[in-house]
């Protein structure tokens, strides 16, 4: 598929309901997501379990689309096999997981997905301009990453803009995570943002029972987002 910048939206199931995963993927890409986002944590790199690689195969019939995973744990490389084998499309480490990042993102494009690279709030973006031809996507952390549900932190939209200028015109994404919400995609999007994560906005309302909430959320979040 060809490079675009056109707005993506991309749903964290970390907001859906943890019995119903396989519903809530099928509900939630019916409503119009573009990605579908899998937070993984580790207890380590972040306060909070989620779920790993097992959990990500079981979901991968369920989700016809991309399916972008976050990879919020440290050590990353020795799980990176497993979540390639478990078919996902995408995956995203952190600048912070450990010193050797560019190893990392050399071996996730190595097991042929696509590379992400996220910044946690406090970390500075010096490396990025370096590693800027091995990777296919920045992530900009607007909350501390571990929970859903938080608000998003203004003092990064300054990272976002930078960013975007040094992105350039190159084929490389600029996914926004954390805080997302109607209120603030306008701005994002200005800044430079072109695939918006949101958990806690996308599935309020709704389940896979009664999907329309959450075909509306998206739609007024996608709206919001395009001006
Ligand atoms: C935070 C996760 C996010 C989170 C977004 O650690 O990486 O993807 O689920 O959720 P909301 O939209 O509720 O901030
Ligand atoms: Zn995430």
């Amino acid at each position: 598929m060809s490079f675009s910048r056109q707005v993506k939206i991309a749903p964290s199931i970390l907001a859906a309901d943890f019995a119903n995963f396989g519903a809530e993927c099928r509900a939630i890409e019916a409503a119009g997501a573009d990605w579908v986002h899998v937070d993984v944590m580790d207890g380590h790199f972040v306060p909070n379990l989620t779920f790993g690689p097992a959990m990500c195969a079981a979901l991968r019939p369920h989700i016809k689309g991309v399916m972008d995973v976050h990879l919020m744990i440290s050590p990353v490389d020795p799980y990176l096999e497993a979540f390639a084998k478990a078919g996902v499309d995408r995956m995203t480490a952190h600048l912070e997981s450990g010193p050797h990042i560019y190893r990392t993102l050399q071996a996730i494009r190595g097991l042929g997905c696509k590379a992400g690279l996220a910044i946690n709030p406090g970390t500075g973006i010096e490396a990025v301009p370096y590693m800027l031809d091995d990777i296919d996507m920045i992530v900009v952390m607007t909350v501390s990453p571990g929970f859903g549900g938080q608000t998003l932190i203004p003092g990064q939209m300054a990272k976002i803009r930078t960013l975007r200028a040094i992105i350039g015109d190159r084929p490389i994404h600029l996914q926004i995570d954390g805080g997302v919400a109607i209120s603030n995609a306008r701005a994002l999007v200005e800044a430079g943002a072109d695939v918006l994560v949101a958990g806690t906005s996308l599935f309020k309302g709704g389940s896979p029972e009664n999907p329309a909430p959450y075909a509306e959320n998206i739609r007024a979040l996608r709206a919001a987002a395009e001006g």
